[in-house]
């Protein structure tokens, strides 16, 4: 089993680098379920129904969400029939939407999970280590992916820590900024800090850097865009053994810097 996780899609260049990448990733590194953040991929912010279905037409198993998971605020009225949109699991129970599911894939049960991470962030969300307990009581899942978006590296590799061989995998998102760090824990789950983004490259973090940074330098409001091209597609890949067991864990980072070699 190789699973594929590709970092937060930001707007219409993350979206075509899917469309013009993903299924050459599929293909040379034999992919069985892939899943990526999809919390930015309408202009930067939210999903809209017509960009969630692109992503599964594009061959996308299941789309993973974060703080931004509501601002595209129609999507309450059509993320409840959506069993491949997983939002973070430790929001109100309140919440439209699912904070995990399982996915039956080439005769394995694969479990993914969204947790948001509390660092810097101003929302009332639950206690991502408490939910995350809950959760794994509740699991007979053969493979269990996290998708912990969170700011602070600190949290998320307290996070891995904490969860190291109870879950198969504790991948960050949320910063945009692929973390060099992956590796196997010493219980058997592989960890990374970010795995990074699929979005517009030279900006920041998928924004155009030209409002950013003048909003920085003066404090008054700008309006933010998506960045334009080119882009940069960042993910890992994780593979398994015939028993469930991480076998390793591996980087993808296609931008100008390596003419999107694959
Ligand atoms: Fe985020």
């Amino acid at each position: 089993m190789n699973i594929l996780f590709i970092g937060d899609v930001f707007g219409e260049v993350g979206r075509n680098l899917l469309k013009k990448y993903l299924a050459k990733i599929k293909d040379t590194y034999e992919i069985d379920f892939t899943i990526v953040n999809g919390e930015n991929t309408t202009h930067g912010k939210g999903i809209n129904q017509r960009h969630y279905y692109e992503l599964l037409d594009l061959g996308i198993d299941c789309v993973t969400m974060g703080n931004h998971t509501f601002d595209q605020s129609d999507i309450v009225n059509w993320m409840d029939e959506e069993s491949c949109l997983i939002r973070p699991a430790n929001l109100s129970r309140r919440a439209n939407g699912v904070g995990t599911n399982v996915f039956n894939i080439n005769g394995y049960k694969i479990q993914v999970t969204n947790i948001l991470g509390r660092v810097f962030y101003g929302g009332i969300i639950n206690h991502p280590i408490e939910v995350m307990e809950d959760i794994i009581k509740a699991s007979d899942a053969d493979i269990h992916i996290v998708d912990f978006h969170g700011d602070a590296t600190a949290e998320k590799i307290s996070f891995g820590y904490e969860f190291d061989g109870q879950v198969s995998a504790v991948l960050g998102t949320h910063t945009h900024v692929q973390t060099a760090d992956e590796r196997i824990l010493d219980h058997g789950s592989a960890y990374i800090s970010d795995v990074g983004m699929c979005g517009p490259f030279n900006q920041c973090i998928g924004m155009d850097k030209q409002n950013v940074v003048l909003k920085m330098k003066d404090g008054l409001p700008h309006k933010f865009e998506p960045g334009k091209e080119p882009g940069i597609l960042c993910g890992v890949v994780i593979r398994f053994t015939i028993d469930s067991q991480v076998k390793s864990i591996e980087r993808i980072n296609l931008s100008p810097l390596n003419n999107y070699e694959i």
